[in-house]
């Protein structure tokens, strides 16, 4: 039995789906209605931080360093890739370290939301001062930077998604299809569930 209003997800018990990509790709607000429409749980990477240490992004980087900041990533990121039936949605950071992407468990479904470092840069600036790392004179080139080293990571994963091509609902959507569609296959060449 699902919940009221959730959809019977074929898949479900076995998957989680990760939302990775850049800064401003909408990894929040796509993930939250993926799991509505899924009737799986939503969590996000950087949340879980901020309410581990008590502090906000911007704080934990000024206070702590990035050092710290990316420890506090890979811990939460190991612990929130244990749940099942949960969308979560990584810090754009968080797969640009080798053997993250490529060593996800099976039963993770990787979606990249592809967003263009002007985009990028103009999502976060309406934020406000959000993002330590596009507090600089020039975010553009940060980002364009940025983007172009991590991209051979959020290119790993299983889907890549336009993040400009419509609005977080019609995003969310198009991947609930894509899982409905394709994720039978992934499902089935996974290992037995325990
Ligand atoms: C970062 C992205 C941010 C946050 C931190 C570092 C990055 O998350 O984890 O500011 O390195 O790209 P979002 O991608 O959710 O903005």
């Amino acid at each position: 039995m699902t919940e009221p209003g959730a959809v019977d997800s074929p898949c479900s018990p076995y998957l989680r789906v990760l939302l990775v990509g850049f800064m401003g790709s909408g990894k929040s607000s796509v993930g939250h209605r993926l799991a509505q429409l899924l009737g799986w749980a939503f969590r996000d990477f950087d949340e879980e931080i901020q309410s581990g240490v008590g502090l906000s992004i911007p704080d934990i980087f000024r206070q702590h360093g990035e050092e710290f900041f990316r420890s506090r990533e890979e811990r939460v990121g190991t612990d929130l890739l244990q749940m099942r039936e949960v969308v979560l949605a990584s810090g754009g950071g968080w797969p640009a370290k080798e053997g993250r992407m490529n060593s996800l468990d099976p039963a993770t479904i990787s979606v990249w939301l592809k967003v263009s470092p002007e985009v990028a840069v103009e999502r976060v600036r309406r934020e406000g001062a959000t993002r330590p790392l596009l507090e600089v004179n020039e975010p553009l080139v940060r980002a364009r930077d940025l983007i172009l080293e991590r991209e051979p990571f959020y290119r790993q994963a299983h889907f890549t998604i336009d993040s400009c091509a419509a609005g977080p609902d019609e995003l969310a959507q198009r991947i609930h299809d894509l899982i409905y569609e394709k994720g039978e296959d992934h499902v089935r060449s996974l290992p037995p569930y325990k």
